[in-house]
């Protein structure tokens, strides 16, 4: 079967959806990577996220191959490896505005069907219970305070990146509206998710929850 998870940024998808598909020895996919790859060549090839035409044709040109490894998913465009140049604070303040061009979600997201066809994939994102995969057989909508989701994100990148708590929550929650509030497939809880608040929760926690409730859903279609 094929599992969505969706939900704003941090509350903790890619972690556990990475899990979730260890444990189920599915695929994992990470969308967010691949809007962040669009966006990492669009910086580079001086596209702004306006000229509309000049994003279209960029990411028709790209090639993106999402990789599993040891420590996490790898993220190649065209061949580079990208997977740290997609994480920069750069990439992070544009890229919703990249995943609000129609074509580019477009295009991202027929390779994305085309990647959860022949099923047992993990697929984590803002629109893919409600628009990539309305047929997944699991769908979680995964989410957190954004007071709790900017704490986390701090504790991973504060260091490395010089950003304060304040300034992070201010960040989130811009993204949180313009992901919410794009005309094309929005950050929506599709009808039929199971809503899952991770604020007081533990990440194995949330792992064994979705655990259970694949393994429920496996159960019901035999
Ligand atoms: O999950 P993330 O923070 O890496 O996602 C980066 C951005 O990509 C996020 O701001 C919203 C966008 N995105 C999207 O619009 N649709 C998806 N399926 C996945 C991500």
């Amino acid at each position: 079967m094929n599992i969505a998870i969706d939900g704003p940024a941090g509350a903790g998808k890619s972690t556990v959806a990475r899990k979730v598909a260890e444990q189920l020895g599915y695929v994992y996919i990470d969308t967010g990577a691949m809007y962040r790859a669009v966006t990492l060549c669009a910086q580079r090839a001086n596209v702004a996220t306006n000229q509309n035409t000049k994003l279209a044709d960029l990411v028709k040109s790209l090639e993106i191959e999402l990789e599993p490894g040891e420590t996490g998913q790898s993220v190649f465009v065209n061949g580079e490896n990208v997977t740290a140049l997609i994480r920069t604070r750069e990439v992070t303040l544009q890229v919703s505005h990249v995943a609000a061009n129609e074509t580019v979600r477009e295009v991202l997201g027929i390779m994305q069907r085309r990647l959860a066809k022949r099923k047992g994939v993990v697929m984590d994102g803002r629109d893919i219970g409600s628009h990539v995969l309305p047929d997944a057989e699991l769908k979680v909508f995964l989410t957190a305070s954004v007071k709790e989701r900017a704490l986390r994100r701090y504790r991973e990148i504060a260091d490395s990146q010089n950003i304060t708590l304040e300034q992070l929550e201010t960040e989130i929650a811009d993204r949180d509206r313009l992901d919410e509030q794009r005309d094309i497939s929005p950050l929506v809880c599709a009808s039929d998710a199971i809503v899952l608040d991770s604020t007081a929760m533990t990440i194995d926690e949330v792992i064994n929850a979705i655990v259970k409730l694949s393994r429920t859903k496996m159960a019901e279609a035999k």
